[in-house]
């Protein structure tokens, strides 16, 4: 494409104009969130060239150049470079590690290239249903919020910007024990249920009390996350904290991130953490070793919450949580931060439905960027795909109207491949309508 202005201006022009158009899926709705006008900006010259720069396959290559508003995004990566660029070098490698040399981070996004798409023909798709239901709870996308630690450290509203995108969207959002803002602060500002994820203490009493106080709240949904029972071994967050040149003591008592500790937190730093504060202090019941089936089993009896398991990634597993009565399962490897098994969680799925036997609801997340991953998760039996990174992108470029964006992308997203493929509900979708690649 030509690189002077006025000449790409009248190819977008053009384009707006002609029945081609259509036929590369660029409608007039599109345009105008591109923000393109007879009068068309530079910020939309930029994404044209973005736009031109990704037809060639030449993304990563040819960076895009950063987009100034939450609107000029055209997919879930537009925000990476301008989180980047706002947020600090220790907190960024806090988002971004995975552990050893991150090869599970980049095993989840392969795992997607694993799969095509197999389109169905000539069915009526102008309307579609992307709606999930979780335990008679109804969301109109099957893109769910995933518990992400430490938000204030990407954006100064953290989960709560994030819990007001939820309710602007009315997307499953999951809060983690180690968040920056309270149950009760989070849920206020979803003005709606949010599930809560569960980090167990060493101490079986503060844990149950902890569990009270999240079903007093209102949540109606507990995910006890049982991926990093051993530690992690996180090298890219401790390299990048290396390059941050302010006093980490300030905020955080430990001081820096030591290899081999991540996921524990640190007595002194839970000021920031209002989930794990204020429990009344009561003789201690300090678990032995770490939790077994038998912890699970306590957890089940200690409430009326739903109870899921956040990080199974086999059929055995699988088949052992239906045994002991637990509601749902998140296929999840923690975004490539725990063991870094170098398998997709796209890739565990299919074994993991297998082994519920279809009983209980299963979210699969890691890598999720792009509405056709979401499908092809949905064709392999998920009832709904998580996401992390994406939406803190989001947040860290433009708070809660950048969480938004993103969550507007990825609907948009999987909508456009439902239609494409020839389905209009997600009970429609199954494993004819994709292939291996
Ligand atoms: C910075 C960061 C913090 C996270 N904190 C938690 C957490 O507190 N509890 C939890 O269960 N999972 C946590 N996760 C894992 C996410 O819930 C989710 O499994 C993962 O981010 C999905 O992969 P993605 O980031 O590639 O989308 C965290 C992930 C990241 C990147």
């Amino acid at each position: 494409m030509s690189s002077d202005p006025s000449s790409r201006r009248q190819f977008l022009a053009f384009l707006a104009a002609s029945p081609l158009a259509a036929a590369a899926g660029i409608d007039g709705e599109w345009l105008a969130r591109l923000g393109y006008s007879t009068a068309a900006s530079d910020a939309v010259l930029g994404a044209a060239d973005t736009m031109a720069s990704r037809a060639m396959g030449t993304h990563g290559v040819l960076q895009p150049p950063l987009i100034s508003k939450a609107a000029d995004a055209l997919d879930v990566f537009d925000f990476e470079g301008v989180a980047k660029q706002n947020i600090p070098v220790a907190h960024w490698g806090y988002l971004m590690t995975g552990t050893d040399d991150d090869g599970t981070i980049a095993a989840n996004r392969a795992g997607f290239d694993r799969y095509t798409l197999k389109p169905r023909r000539l069915i009526d798709v102008s309307k579609v249903d992307a709606s999930v239901s979780f335990y008679g709870t109804r969301y109109p996308s099957p893109i769910v919020i995933n518990p992400l630690g430490s938000q204030k450290a990407f954006h100064k509203e953290g989960e709560v910007a994030v819990a007001k995108a939820a309710r602007a969207r009315d997307h499953l959002m999951v809060l983690s024990t180690v968040a920056t803002t309270s149950i009760e602060d989070t849920i206020a500002a979803r003005g709606g249920p949010v599930w809560f994820q569960l980090y167990h203490q060493s101490d079986w009493s503060v844990t149950k009390q902890m569990v009270k106080r999240v079903e007093r709240a209102g949540a109606p949904a507990i995910a006890f996350t049982v991926d990093l029972l051993g530690g992690s071994n996180r090298e890219t967050m401790i390299r990048e904290a290396r390059k941050d040149t302010r006093d980490c003591i300030k905020c955080h008592m430990g001081g820096a991130p030591l290899p081999g500790v991540s996921g524990r937190v640190d007595d002194r730093d839970n000021r920031r953490k209002p989930n794990l504060v204020g429990y009344e202090k009561l003789p201690p019941q300090l678990e032995k070793g770490t939790p077994t089936w038998e912890f699970v089993d306590r957890l089940k009896q200690s409430t009326g919450m739903k109870v899921l398991l956040k990080g199974i990634v086999t059929a055995e597993d699988a088949a052992l949580a239906v045994e002991h009565g637990v509601d749902g399962l998140f296929v999840s490897n923690h975004g490539g931060r725990a063991e870094n098994s170098r398998r997709a969680t796209i890739v565990s799925l299919p074994e993991v439905v297998m082994g519920t036997g279809g009983k209980i609801p299963v979210i699969c997340d890691g890598g999720f960027r792009r509405g056709t991953d979401v499908f092809k998760a949905i064709a392999l039996g998920a009832t709904a795909a998580g996401i992390g990174r994406p939406y803190i992108w989001g947040l860290g470029a433009f708070g809660q109207e950048g969480v938004e964006a993103v969550l507007a992308i990825l609907r948009k997203e999987f909508e456009l491949t439902m239609k494409q493929s020839g389905t209009t509900s997600l009970s429609q979708i199954n494993v004819r309508h994709i292939g291996m690649a």
